[in-house]
């Protein structure tokens, strides 16, 4: 069973004396009416839990990729070495390990995350010496990396909580609080812990500022149903499920302060890509005069792509549309699983660094931000 609120657990990680990694993550696709954790043996099926969207999230992808090299390379106390058949050679090893990552990037392309964590990772093992104990060294630093991007996401997404709430806080401290409007999950569940955009909304719950959130069912997934309506229970917020064509009226009738949503990539003018229907409640905000905020870890900025046109959109399976819709079975459907929001349409990303807000000319400067809080 898994905890509740903040202890809220998307997988588990151990590593034994013997230095042999195991993982479980935790299947969302049974959530909430079952909760199950599921071992993850090796590289393919990590790629396969994260294909199946067993396990989602930006943050989380990449973590449970790096986490199922370390268990793949780690797997019934053998060596690297006899697993691939090489002899003790440190670029047989490497050439090894990068096939297991470049296979990795393959599972959704989407979110920056993944491809971030594998440039990491890349650097970290060209960084070895050539003389270094071949497997015990490189295995090694790949674990010691993955549990350290456990650590890093959790404290990031508590940063971005503490400086989301107080930017809100500063312009939106109404008698009873802020009121929040959030598309898809983006809580512990899709991270290591805490969340991002649901970590605003977290921190300002435990501050007793949190007048209440209203979540999308996100279509056609249901990730705001099924996993952020299960996280704001479990948290005790005061929430409540819209379907997607109803945010408009929502806030007419209901009134918001401020939007927060997630991201899968931050582009270095601020286009944002996330999960699909956050463009159209980026429209609606602005309509409404209502702030809309993106919340993304620096793991999620992508200062290499200038603007959103470039960035690559997953296309799901149509019959994943149409199972949980109520139509033909043989009606042709578009499924993106993402769009992307113009920056336009963006007041302010939060960054566990900090909020980067416009300049003056209207437009963010995703890449000045990076350099001066690096
Ligand atoms: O298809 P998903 O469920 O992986 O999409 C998730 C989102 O779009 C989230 O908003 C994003 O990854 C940020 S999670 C902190």
């Amino acid at each position: 069973m898994a905890a509740k609120g903040n202890n809220l657990r998307s997988l588990i990680f151990e590593v034994d004396d013997d230095g042999k990694a195991s993982l479980s993550v935790l299947d969302q696709l049974l959530l909430p009416h079952e909760t199950k954790f599921v071992p993850i043996e090796n590289v393919e099926g990590a790629w396969d839990a994260i294909r199946s969207m067993r396990i989602r999230g930006a943050p989380l992808i990449a973590i449970v990729a790096v986490l199922g090299l370390a268990v793949d390379l780690t797997s019934n106390g053998t060596t690297i070495r006899d697993l691939a058949g090489l002899a003790n050679s440190f670029s047989a090893t490497r050439e090894y390990i990068y096939d297991k990552m470049a296979y990795l990037t393959t599972s959704r392309p989407t979110a920056v995350n993944l491809s971030n964590a594998m440039v990491e990772l890349r650097d970290i093992v060209e960084k070895m010496s050539p003389e270094a104990p071949v497997t015990r060294e490189i295995v090694g630093a790949i674990v010691d990396h993955g549990r350290h991007m456990l650590a890093r996401d959790v404290s990031d997404n508590v940063a971005i909580g503490r400086h989301g709430a107080d930017d809100l806080l500063s312009r939106h401290d109404r008698p009873d609080g802020v009121r929040l409007v959030t598309i898809c999950n983006t809580g512990s569940l899709a991270t290591a812990g805490w969340g991002t955009a649901l970590g605003v909304a977290r921190e300002l719950h435990r501050r007793g500022r949190l007048e209440s959130i209203a979540c999308l069912e996100t279509r056609p997934y249901n990730q705001g149903s099924r996993l952020t309506a299960y996280e704001i229970r479990e948290e005790g917020m005061n929430g409540t499920l819209i379907c997607d064509s109803m945010a408009a009226f929502y806030m007419r009738r209901r009134g918001a302060d401020a939007c927060v949503v997630g991201a899968d990539r931050v582009c270095a003018n601020g286009d944002t890509a996330n999960k699909v229907g956050t463009y159209a409640l980026a429209i609606i905000a602005r309509e409404m005069g209502v702030e809309f905020f993106v919340a993304s870890p620096f793991t999620t900025l992508d200062v290499d792509l200038s603007c959103g046109d470039d960035i690559e959109i997953e296309e799901r399976p149509p019959g994943e549309m149409l199972e949980s819709a109520c139509a033909p079975k043989d009606m042709p459907c578009w499924n993106p699983g993402f769009d992307v929001t113009p920056a336009e349409y963006i007041t302010g990303i939060i960054t566990e660094r900090g909020v980067l807000k416009k300049s003056s000319d209207g437009t963010f400067d995703v890449i000045g931000f990076v350099r001066e809080h690096s």
